[in-house]
């Protein structure tokens, strides 16, 4: 595929000294805890009563269940001179020739990118958990309705995000180019195995979690519009965390020790498509930067600006993923010997 075409730390996270997150929580308010001491497949307390814990997650998603008018109109009013983003995941600081408006203007132009971001990968997760839900037709009536739920809700924030880059594009007033197209990523991670797309999905839905509870929920200097749509997507992502554990773990039950290792190399290869893709997104965020700022950038400012923005995408989707302490567990019981690449993996992606 290509990825060419298109198109303050106020929270409790906060860069280490080795330049990785400081990870605090362990599990989403509604997560559901893996047992690092269960490292064994046929050990793992989901297994128990996975009917109930399908059941349980259903209940807590309808409790929290949202309809797309009352979170984001489509007539809705952003603050453009408010930053969007917390300043952890855009990390604007080492560019210190920035002015204070520059500084906000690449912070709203990468939280632009953070939904569209979310976009793409959501148009994966949802023919993955209707594929699941074709494979489970015969399951209890709870896990159906559970991946019932967990696809409409996606199909929901697909739409939800294009409804914000919208207004996003109509306030801001500049063209802002995103990685893509959503279509050929699609294809290419549909075309691996299941339990490495599993893999990739509980990822992304940790990832989420963290992004949110560490990061975004304690920062009140952020659009207060923008703050609210991420609360709301939070509300539902956090059985999706759940559930996708669910998934994986049993495929994994299911799986020889040997597809269980295929299934972690393509996990990895998977995040090394992925960051191809990022590396691409600084080039369009670089340029969507030099327009609404009316600024060229010297060569020395731009050799800068792609390298730590680079790394900052790197953190904000890839690192926020591996080393994640639930994605980590599940890492360390369904296949160990991944966890020496997965700290490589950390190393690179911060
Ligand atoms: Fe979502
Ligand atoms: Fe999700």
């Amino acid at each position: 595929m290509s990825f060419c075409r298109s198109a303050r730390a106020g929270g409790r996270a906060a860069l280490g000294s080795n330049g990785n997150y400081n990870v605090r929580h362990v599990a989403s308010d509604h997560g559901a805890l893996l047992d690092s001491s269960h490292r064994r497949l046929g050990r793992n307390p989901l297994e128990i009563d996975m009917k109930n814990n399908y059941a349980s997650a259903l209940s807590a998603s309808e409790r929290v269940a949202w309809k797309l008018d009352d979170v984001f109109n489509q007539d809705a009013v952003l603050d453009f001179s408010q930053p969007f983003l917390p300043e952890t995941l855009v990390d604007s600081a080492p560019l210190t020739w920035l002015s204070a408006t520059e500084r906000r203007t690449l912070n709203q132009i990468r939280a632009h990118g953070y939904l569209s971001i979310f976009g793409l990968v959501e148009e994966f997760i949802l023919p993955f958990v209707m594929q699941r839900l074709q494979a489970r037709a015969s399951a209890e009536m709870p896990e159906r309705r559970a991946l019932l739920g967990f696809a409409a809700e996606e199909a929901k924030h697909i739409e939800l995000f294009q409804r914000f880059k919208t207004v996003f594009r109509k306030g801001f007033g500049h063209a802002c180019d995103v990685m893509g197209p959503a279509s050929d990523i699609q294809a290419h991670v549909l075309a691996h195995s299941e339990l490495s797309v599993g893999l990739l999905v509980l990822h992304i839905e940790w990832m989420t979690q963290w992004h949110y509870v560490e990061m975004v929920r304690d920062d009140g200097e952020l659009e207060p519009n923008f703050r609210r749509l991420l609360h709301e997507h939070w509300k539902e992502e956090s059985q999706h965390a759940r559930i996708d554990g669910f998934i994986v773990e049993a495929l994994a039950e299911a799986a020889t020790e040997q597809e269980r290792e295929r299934a972690f190399r393509e996990y990895l290869s998977l995040l090394a498509f992925l960051d191809a893709g990022l590396k691409q997104q600084v080039v369009f965020d670089r340029s969507a930067f030099e327009r609404a700022t009316r600024r060229a950038l010297s060569d020395a400012e731009a050799a800068q600006f792609m390298r730590v923005q680079q790394q900052a995408q790197r953190r904000t989707y890839l690192g926020s993923g591996v080393n994640h302490p639930q994605l980590r567990a599940t890492v360390e019981r369904i296949y160990p010997q991944g966890a020496r690449a997965l700290r490589e993996s950390s190393e690179l992606y911060g």
